[in-house]
């Protein structure tokens, strides 16, 4: 992390923990709880900060990422969590083997997408809970290239990735349905040998076969403990094969980041919020609960406020094909990434964070107001406590007028309906790096006598 990046800690927490009692301002997501920012930072168990800083400047920097759920569940159609919310036995779930056989390069297009939208890496599942590899595998015949596929899937997604230029992960599920020692091994230490044996072996092949890998994303790690799954030797193995690999937080010890999930919770450590787009991860034909594009772009704000990531998810059908709504929904976020995607790629931690009409970014001493509810002419912010030198609606850069006491900035002359179909952005210059103090405005301002 470059210096001019680094967040300063006190800064960040004290921003959190004022932040508390704020009004929430995206919709779904609440961010920033105080409990959370009151945490140490840990730092990766099996690295060191310094060295996290190093491997993480990429990442940091590419702020928005692609989240793919595809296996077996995306035959069926139903949510990735079908086989056991609807208890397939499996014998009959694993008949959906047989069939589940994408067009071929389907990634290809997910690829293609991710790079419209102005994403900037992708993180596929290689195997989800349902225990079915996308990668090829000596240690087991349940995998898509001994299937009816009869490829590698998890490698068609790798070169299409790296073909538009994405940083690469792979998602790993230590849970696993299918497995015969999967649930077992939490009582019976020869199947615990036995299953943590073929886990680090999996995890083995993932980090040796397909080149330089960016990101190991682990999932649910029930039923073992950290010790139990031997973590730290896995986690040290992965680093020897990969030395410029992030790994997450969800083999039960910490690494690199943390991984809030379906909510947007900043914290001292690397963070980032992975959220699907209607409200299943794996391909569910009948969820049609999708999220605005105003509100994916409203939840990225945000994330890049807190200096977190934002990854998002699309679920493709079981012929690879992504459903029409994520696309029309990432083409129009895309839209607005063209426009606006530098503030979002290069924003630093801003202390700015209260408005019932807008949220913000900062790049040094500048401030991005970014209003996703229009309110007309003029366009105000309680409680900046910068002095303010200039002010430009963007994408054009039009001269902004404005004026401010010591309670309230107001922008003026505005049009009187949003500029941006989505989130319209101003760009104000401070004369210091840009902060904010509502408390200020109840203790200080001026009152009247009652009664009058
Ligand atoms: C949860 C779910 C899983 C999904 C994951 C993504 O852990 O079990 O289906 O893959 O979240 O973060």
């Amino acid at each position: 992390m470059s210096s001019q990046n680094a967040i300063s800690r006190r800064g960040l927490l004290g921003s959190l923990g004022a932040a508390a009692g704020a009004v929430t301002v995206a919709p779904a997501p609440l961010f920033a709880q105080a409990e959370h920012a009151q945490a140490q930072p840990k730092g990766p168990t099996t690295s060191t900060v310094a060295d996290r800083d190093r491997r993480m400047k990429w990442w940091h920097e590419a702020r928005f990422g692609m989240f793919i759920h595809f296996g077996l569940y995306s035959v069926l159609g139903r949510h990735e969590w079908a086989m056991e919310r609807e208890g397939i036995p499996v014998a009959e779930y694993q008949q959906l083997a047989k069939v589940f056989n994408p067009k071929p390069h389907a990634a290809k297009a997910w690829a293609a997408l991710a790079k419209q939208a102005g994403m900037k890496y992708m993180v596929m599942t290689s195997k989800h809970h349902e225990g079915f590899c996308n990668f090829d595998t000596k240690l087991t015949n349940y995998c898509a290239p001994k299937q009816a596929a009869g490829r590698d899937l998890l490698g068609e997604f790798y070169e299409a990735a790296r073909s538009e230029g994405m940083h690469v992960g792979f998602y790993y599920s230590l849970m696993d349905w299918h497995h015969p020692d999967g649930a077992k091994c939490a009582h019976d230490e020869a199947a615990r040998r036995r299953f943590v044996d073929y886990t680090h072996g999996l995890v083995r092949e993932l980090c040796t076969n397909y080149g330089k890998l960016d990101i190991m994303w682990y999932d649910v790690a029930w039923p073992l403990s950290a010790e139990q799954w031997e973590s730290v030797k896995m986690n040290k193995m992965v680093r020897e094969l990969q030395p410029d690999i992030l790994i997450n937080n969800r083999s039960k010890i910490p690494e690199d980041f943390t991984t809030p999930e379906q909510r947007i919770q900043a914290s001292a450590e690397p963070w980032e919020a992975c959220m699907t787009m209607n409200g299943s991860w794996g391909y569910h034909k009948a969820d049609d609960d999708w999220k605005s594009p105003k509100t994916i772009v409203r939840n990225l704000v945000t994330c890049a406020r807190g200096y977190g990531n934002y990854l998002l998810n699309i679920g493709p059908k079981g012929d690879g094909s992504i459903p029409d709504e994520s696309v029309e929904i990432l083409q129009n976020v895309g839209r607005w990434m063209d426009k606006y995607g530098d503030l979002i790629h290069n924003a630093e931690y801003c202390k700015v964070q209260q408005s019932l009409f807008s949220n913000f970014t900062r790049n040094g001493n500048k401030l991005y107001i970014h209003v996703h509810f229009w309110p007309g002419e003029t366009v105000s912010i309680g409680g900046l406590t910068n002095k303010v030198l200039s002010a430009k609606l963007l994408p054009t850069g039009q001269t902004i007028q404005f004026q401010q006491d010591q309670f309230r900035t107001q922008f003026l002359g505005l049009p009187a309906n949003s500029p941006d179909s989505l989130v319209s952005v101003i760009e104000v210059e401070c004369d210091g790096e840009p902060d904010q103090n509502t408390l200020k405005i109840r203790e200080n301002r001026p009152r009247l006598k009652v009664g009058i």
